[in-house]
């Protein structure tokens, strides 16, 4: 798992007037609303003496989150801003502040960017350009809980070849003899990979399908990729120019074994509300059928190295995507998992936040990394 990306904390609609303690990449979080209905995110762990935030209550006079234990405020810049105990006059220790992270609110997700860069460094969250734009149509945003690791399931989304054999509406199960997949284009981005594929498709089973079926054997083409380490695309276009479906998968590590995929799911043709439901029907079908067979995977977490792994051409993409998860865990982003879990009960860490490079002062001891500085 890695630092200083932008990982989803909760669907908008589930962020009201409560505090909402998140775990993401393994540590405990807390959002809250202030009184104008902005989102904020802070370190969960309250610096007096360990409560837990999400437990208290937001105070929408002074927007500040109130922690349940000894009710010492903080605002969300993470500073404490009172503490009863001390009376109105009492004096503030700088060492009372939480980290406070970036969030930004889109596709109906609230983002926080958890990790210490600069505005100017960071990785940029991932644009749906067509979310929004007339002629698009998008899904309301869901969820579903993982099992498993988030890398696991993102090599998933890429991997071309397991479509044939794991989705029976989208092959042939291995039926056909002449299957091969077809070689995979693949180019480099600033913060990833997209790649370009071409498939064969079957007809459509029309009592699944309806209407929508298709009907004869034809050919798709699907331009897809990873940017950061958590955020998958997949944009499957049917020859015909108006049938296109886009998927885009932000996926938040609750921990290494443990995923929470926010799915925005965009098309651009039976734009009626009425497809909604057959819409997300279909893909939480499919998504079922990758479900059950990726909670057996084993190791739980992708290997360290190629070779405790057959590689072939298809799998290249996934490849790419742990080369470019490498070149992370050199800048020192990746998390220390062993070290974390061997501390975890005596030592309380937290994310390092923007502010970290600015000031000192912090209580939490900062998680652990590899390469870390
Ligand atoms: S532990 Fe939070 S106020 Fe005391
Ligand atoms: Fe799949």
């Amino acid at each position: 798992m890695y630092i200083n990306f932008w990982y989803p904390v909760c669907l908008s609609e589930e962020l009201k007037e409560e505090p909402l303690k998140v775990t993401i990449l393994g540590l405990d979080f807390v959002a809250f609303r202030d009184s104008n209905g902005e989102a904020h995110c802070l370190s969960d762990i309250c610096v007096h003496r360990g409560g837990s935030l999400s437990g208290g209550l937001c105070h929408t006079e002074d927007n500040t989150i109130a922690c349940p234990y000894h009710g010492w405020r903080f605002d969300k810049t993470g500073k404490c801003i009172r503490i009863p105990s001390l009376g109105l006059k009492g004096k503030i220790p700088p060492r009372a502040k939480v980290d406070s992270y970036p969030v930004t609110e889109k596709y109906d997700i609230i983002f926080a960017f958890l990790g210490d860069l600069p505005e100017e460094e960071r990785s940029p969250l991932y644009e749906i350009e067509e979310y929004g734009k007339d002629g698009w149509r998008a899904n309301k945003t869901v969820t579903l809980d993982l099992n498993y690791n988030y890398e696991r399931s993102i090599e998933n989304a890429l991997d071309p070849a397991h479509n044939e054999f794991i989705h029976p509406t989208h092959g042939f199960e291995g039926s056909k003899n002449d299957y091969q997949v077809n070689p995979s284009k693949i180019t480099e981005t600033a913060w990833g990979a997209n790649f370009e594929q071409l498939f064969d498709a079957p007809p459509l089973d029309q009592e699944i399908y309806g209407e929508t079926a298709r009907e004869e054997s034809g050919e798709l083409t699907v331009y897809g990729g990873y940017h950061g380490p958590n955020v998958v695309i997949t944009q499957i276009h049917t020859k015909k120019e108006t049938n296109w479906f886009h998927q885009y998968f932000f996926e938040q590590p609750i921990n290494q074994f443990q995923t929470k995929v926010f799915f925005v799911n965009m098309r651009n043709w039976i734009m009626e509300e009425k497809w909604d439901e057959m819409v997300m029907e279909r893909n939480l079908i499919i998504a079922g059928e990758d479900i059950t067979v990726m909670t057996d995977l084993r190791p739980q977490i992708t290997p360290d190295t190629m070779t405790k792994e057959v590689l072939v051409p298809a799998d290249l993409i996934m490849g790419q995507y742990r080369k470019t998860m490498k070149s992370w865990e050199s800048k020192g982003y990746k998390i220390d998992s062993e070290t974390l879990d061997k501390n975890k009960h005596k030592m309380a860490f937290s994310i390092p936040c923007p502010a970290r490079k600015q000031e000192k002062n912090w209580v939490l001891d900062s998680i652990p990394l590899i390469n870390g500085k």
